[in-house]
């Protein structure tokens, strides 16, 4: 449903976005990760109109960004990274104020505010002066703002940056019930292990430039396609005899005892040499309890992928 073809944005001479292509499909959560000055909130608001960029191309739902700003800004919902928020209105005000800035009818409105209120958590909060939130439960009420017209993409650039650990826990209750409603969320953030325990897919960009984009499954094929294999044996007793057959397994390079009874063992990347490995061990007697590619250490990728070149 989105797609960005070669956006590119310089900043005067300075290159803040590199040809950037990109694909996000219809109901997906898509994190967007990459170290400070990556180029996230460049994207961003590119992408939320409020910035044009130099060259390239945004697609949203057949609609060009280029052509078309005024379409693509009602089908947007921006939540930016920092925001004034009008300190003399209370919560459920200043919602209403910018529905009526959507031209929103009064009865519809009252219903809405009430339900946007309900959906970031702020309930009890609908009276309260706007300046007496904390930060992150103004994140939540800019968050509402960001739906209030309800647009098919949401774009939240570090919506999570304020937030205890609670907050983040209900926020990504609130991304859920967003996907359960058929939206397709953008979600920026620098924590890479975070987004992908929650996102479909993720794009990881660095200087302005695809790293890699792509579901969290392929990310983990890619960066750790080759780790190697953790085999727990159910006894000891057993270790001397599946090391014998896992050396005769083809590809295998190395074998390290890591434990009683544990054995990490190197192979090629792809799933048909880890199979071989286990139907032979299998075959010989020897009792698997456990066997698995060590898991990916994603605060690890994040440093690799966005080392400085
Ligand atoms: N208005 C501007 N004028 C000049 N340079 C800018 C401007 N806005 C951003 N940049 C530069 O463009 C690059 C990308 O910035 P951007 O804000 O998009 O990064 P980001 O990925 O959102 O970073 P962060 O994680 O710190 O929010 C940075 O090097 C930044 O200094
Ligand atoms: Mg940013």
């Amino acid at each position: 449903m989105l797609e960005t073809k070669e956006l590119t944005r310089y900043y005067g001479s300075f290159l803040a976005l590199d040809h950037l292509s990109l694909t996000i499909g219809d109901g997906e959560l898509h994190g967007f990760v990459g170290p400070n000055g990556a180029g996230k909130t460049t994207t961003m608001r590119i992408l939320a109109t409020l910035l044009a960029p130099s060259s390239g191309d945004v697609v949203l739902d057949g609609v060009n960004l280029k052509k078309n700003p005024r379409r693509i800004r009602e089908m947007v919902g921006y939540m930016p990274d920092f925001f004034g928020v009008y300190d003399n209105l209370k919560a459920w005000e200043y919602l209403d104020f910018y529905a009526r800035c959507y031209g929103i009818r009064a009865e519809q409105r009252k219903k809405m505010t009430g339900q946007l209120l309900d959906l970031v958590g702020l309930a009890d909060k609908r009276d309260a002066y706007v300046n007496s939130l904390s930060r992150g439960m103004k994140q939540r009420l800019c968050m509402a703002h960001a739906l209030i017209h309800d647009p098919k993409l949401l774009i939240l650039d570090e919506p999570a940056s304020g937030m205890d650990p609670r907050a983040r826990a209900d926020m990504k209750n609130i991304l859920r019930t967003l996907r359960e409603m058929g939206k397709t969320v953008l979600i920026s953030s620098h924590i890479l292990p975070e987004l992908a325990e929650m996102c479909d897919a993720l794009t990881i960009i660095d200087h302005g430039k695809l790293v890699f984009s792509g579901s969290v499954e392929a990310l983990n094929e890619k960066m750790n396609g080759d780790a190697p294999v953790e085999v727990r044996l159910l006894s000891d007793g057993e270790t001397d005899e599946a090391v014998r057959i896992a050396r005769q397994c083809p590809g295998v390079t190395a074998i390290g005892q890591e434990g009683p009874g544990l054995l990490r063992v190197k192979l090629p990347a792809g799933e048909e040499a880890a199979a071989y490995l286990l139907s032979m061990l299998m075959q010989g007697g020897v009792r698997v309890a456990d066997f698995h590619r060590a898991p990916l250490n994603l605060e690890k990728v994040f440093m690799e992928v966005t080392a400085d070149a």
